[in-house]
């Protein structure tokens, strides 16, 4: 497994495996072909061999990191690809110069969860009907670098 800063070509498996991880929330193309032009955002791929098999997004406000996005293909969980994209994000914002990273999480979504703990963020508060499609509060995540 390697990791790549996100490239147009990426984008076509990405849109597959943005389906088969989110369903009727998914990003389309133009939301990750808008990724690449953003200044103040990082996109980091993983691959096995030309197989794209996960992700991660950042944009970057003021300082302070916010992870848009993170997905493993099915068929590559449970093997650190996550937790893999993760340290390296965390690495490239703090060269980049951020002092926090924060995401929300489904309140459901206990895989997210346990990923984001093992990765050292802390629970900050739950933003109540966050999320459509269904209908769920979101958990409020954060880590200082
Ligand atoms: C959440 C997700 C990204 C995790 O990816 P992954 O590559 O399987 O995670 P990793 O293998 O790097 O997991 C690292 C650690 O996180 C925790 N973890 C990850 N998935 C877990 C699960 N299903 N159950 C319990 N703990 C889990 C474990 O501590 C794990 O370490 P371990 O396997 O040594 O116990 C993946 O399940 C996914 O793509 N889900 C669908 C999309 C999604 O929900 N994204 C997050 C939106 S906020």
């Amino acid at each position: 497994m390697r990791i790549e800063q996100l490239k147009k070509e990426h984008i076509p498996q990405l849109c597959k495996l943005e389906q088969q991880c989110f369903g009727a929330v998914a990003w389309n193309k133009s939301a990750f072909e808008s990724e690449l032009e953003k200044d103040d955002a990082l996109f980091l791929c993983a691959l096995a061999e030309d197989a794209v098999i996960g992700c991660a997004a950042l944009n970057n406000a003021a300082g302070q990191g916010f992870i848009s996005k993170v997905m493993v293909a099915p068929a590559f969980r449970r093997q650190r690809v996550a937790q893999a994209l993760l340290e390296q994000m965390s690495r490239l914002a703090k060269e980049k110069g951020m002092y926090e990273l924060t995401l929300e999480v489904r309140a459901s979504n206990a895989a997210a969860i346990a990923l984001y703990e093992t990765c050292g963020f802390e629970k900050l508060g739950i933003r109540r009907k966050f999320y459509r499609l269904p209908q769920e509060d979101a958990v409020i995540m954060t880590r200082k670098l």
